[in-house]
């Protein structure tokens, strides 16, 4: 069973695919990690992420990086949406998350092109999403406790800035598949969202 999860940053999508992968046994790729880390290496390299040459030479990054938390910073977040929207960069990063997607006994994938370029024949199709003050609001609390002090203002503008971005590119924007079920987890619990989305993935796969 292949599992598509897409949505916009903040969505609660990385957790849901989580609870899933746990919930079905299923090996879980958190896609944007990928292009979080070609960001870190365009960031380190000190070169221009908004130069597709610089972001695809980055995209030989060592997989090492990829358990760096580090990487999970909004900082490095707003690169990999600038990055991530070169289409040379997208083709860099494209067999590998086939691949995984592909490997036998199935797996869960999170990301924003999942449901539309990775997986478009995935057996079950979520797209999360929630408002941007509620995602805001979930992040500035997640930094706060993690001792990062910065106003929610400011977490939401970055919200904002990274849908715009994420959304208006021309090469596989933040979409949902038609076929997707749509998840609103504005007003739910974690515990809450995950029943859904579990409920929802056995309504796709029942129809199928
Ligand atoms: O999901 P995330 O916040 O870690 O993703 C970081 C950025 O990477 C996001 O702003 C856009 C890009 N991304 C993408 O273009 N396609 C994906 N499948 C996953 C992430």
């Amino acid at each position: 069973m292949i599992i598509a999860v897409d949505g916009p940053a903040a969505s609660g999508k990385g957790t849901i695919a989580r609870a899933l992968a746990r919930h079905y046994h299923l090996p879980h790729l958190d896609t944007g990690l990928l292009y979080r880390a070609v960001a870190a290496t365009v960031l380190r390299e000190d070169l221009k992420p908004e130069r597709e040459a610089d972001a695809v030479a980055s995209c030989g990054f060592d997989d090492l990086l990829l358990a760096d938390e580090y990487l999970r910073t909004d900082e490095v977040g707003q690169v990999a949406s600038v990055v991530s929207a070169h289409p040379l960069v997208r083709a860099a990063l494209l067999q590998r998350q086939k691949r995984f997607a592909l490997q036998p006994g199935g797996a869960i994938l999170d990301g924003r092109d999942i449901g539309t370029v990775i997986a478009p024949n995935a057996d079950a199709k979520l797209f999360v999403k929630a408002t941007p003050t509620i995602r805001a609001q979930r992040r500035h609390a997640e930094l706060k406790k993690h001792g990062v002090m910065v106003s929610l203002n400011k977490v939401l503008a970055d919200i904002r800035a990274r849908d715009e971005r994420d959304t208006k590119r021309s090469e596989a924007p933040l979409l949902a598949a038609p076929d997707a079920a749509v998840l609103d987890t504005s007003f739910l619990s974690i515990e809450s969202a995950v029943q859904k989305a579990i409920e929802f993935v056995e309504k796709q796969r029942a129809a199928r």
